[in-house]
């Protein structure tokens, strides 16, 4: 069975990408599935960082190919600027790395759509503001979307556009009389281009993900975002607008669950949050208070928007329901070290909804923002732990806090991350 997918089991950034990484060179594929150039981090290769947002962590890998998947919406723009500063660095994608020609494509009507209508005082879900939602809508609706594989045909993109931007500017001047307006023959002149780029890189990914599973190469999946911004069990409205849980893997790429065999659900060891939406845990105390010491320990600043992401505590009624939603065989621990040095911590064991207790995650955001978390408090440790590389040499504090989530969630940990380099992590 060739599958793993690493999955974010809070609202995302739970670090994802250092799990993938520590796969190391255990796989031959890594393959995004969901979400576009809103789902931010950043690789280092031989000292030198790059920000990514829309390529797989993967890329760096020298033996490893990356995919996007069909289920990803791609802004063109983004895919070459990324390529290139990995090409400056000495990473050559040519024959690495392929993208779906089902994939959608993201115009700037989406991202100008997106804009007119997060800057209303109603309605605002705190977006990336990458056009990522304007595009899915497209995608469902299908008449005004355009998929990789058009842009690779000059005329048929022309007249498509022609099609779909009198519509799009009908729209945009309706919903504000300060929207920009757009030129089909432009924009096709522009994406034309693009696709000149692109070019190398398209084909039909599921047929070819379809012949490495026949030549029996190993898969990891790579969700954006986190379970709880998943469009159908995410904390609807504040959600992202794709599957990011693991049943995003067979509609995003074409690859049928069976062949999925292992499930690594990633958490924080506190919680994380970037816009807006109802977070039980939120530590919103103040300049002076817990929740600013952990951002600016975790340094909890978006990659993608570079805004301050709300924090809380673990809550584990979130985890063991996200847990229970994508499958997840094992979890890891990720960020302990941010929590050293807090006489005691706190983890959401339950939750009271209108003064009665309930065990459940009421995944509708307008239930979930009545909740009131009931917490367990637990002993903190004092010491630095960023040097731990075995559990043996974690306080005995840190090693209870540890063995508590397990057990609240019901699974085994795997890995703990005790700082952001690669040997800073507890293999258990
Ligand atoms: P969108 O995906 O840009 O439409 O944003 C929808 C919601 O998902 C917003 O609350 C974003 O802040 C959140 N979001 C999108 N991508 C990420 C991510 O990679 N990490 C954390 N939150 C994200």
């Amino acid at each position: 069975m060739p599958g793993t997918c690493v999955v974010g089991l809070q609202w995302g950034d739970e670090a994802k990408g250092k799990i993938v990484d520590l796969l190391g060179d255990g796989f031959d594929l890594v393959v995004r599935y969901n979400g576009g150039a809103n789902a931010g981090h950043t690789v280092v290769v031989n000292g030198k960082s790059f920000k990514l947002s829309l390529l797989p962590t993967g890329v760096i890998r020298p033996n490893v190919t990356s995919v996007i998947g069909n289920g990803v919406v791609v802004y063109p723009p983004r895919f070459i600027e990324e390529m290139e500063s990995l090409a400056k660095g000495g990473i050559d994608l040519a024959g690495k790395l392929f993208v779906s020609d089902h994939a959608h494509v993201i115009f700037p009507y989406h991202m100008e759509e997106e804009r007119v209508l997060e800057s209303g005082t109603e309605g605002k879900i705190g977006t990336t503001g990458r056009g990522i939602g304007p595009c899915y809508q497209d995608k469902v609706g299908r008449r005004f979307a355009i998929r990789v594989g058009e842009l690779l045909r000059p005329e048929h993109l022309r007249e498509r556009l022609k099609f779909i931007v009198p519509h799009k500017n009908k729209v945009l001047a309706a919903l504000s009389s300060s929207a920009k307006a757009f030129d089909a023959d432009q924009l096709a002149a522009e994406y034309g281009a693009y696709a000149d780029r692109l070019r190398p890189f398209v084909r039909d990914t599921a047929l070819y993900l379809h012949d490495a599973l026949k030549s029996n190469k190993r898969f990891i999946f790579e969700a954006a975002q986190g379970s709880l911004l998943d469009v159908d069990h995410g904390t609807f409205p504040f959600v992202t607008s794709s599957s990011s849980l693991p049943s995003g893997i067979w509609g995003g790429t074409g690859v049928p669950a069976k062949f999925v065999h292992r499930i690594i659900g990633v958490v924080k060891a506190y919680t994380s949050r970037v816009g807006q939406g109802p977070f039980p845990t939120e530590l919103d105390d103040g300049p002076d208070g817990l929740g600013e010491r952990i951002r600016k320990i975790g340094r909890e600043y978006g990659t993608v928007t570079g805004r301050p992401r709300r924090v809380g505590w673990l809550d584990a009624v979130a985890v063991r329901h996200t847990a229970a939603l994508s499958g997840a065989d094992e979890i890891t621990i990720m960020l302990l070290d941010v929590l050293s040095g807090l006489p005691e911590l706190k983890i959401c064991t339950g939750y009271e909804l209108d003064g009665e207790r309930i065990g459940y995650f009421p995944s509708d955001a307008y239930l979930l923002e009545r909740v009131k978390p009931v917490y367990e408090t637990v002993p903190g440790w004092s010491e630095d732990i960023t040097k731990a590389r075995s559990l043996s040499d974690l306080p005995a504090a840190a090693r209870q806090y540890i063995d508590r989530v397990a057990e609240l969630v019901g699974l085994k940990v795997s890995v703990v991350s005790v700082g952001p380099d690669r040997e800073q992590t507890i293999m258990v």
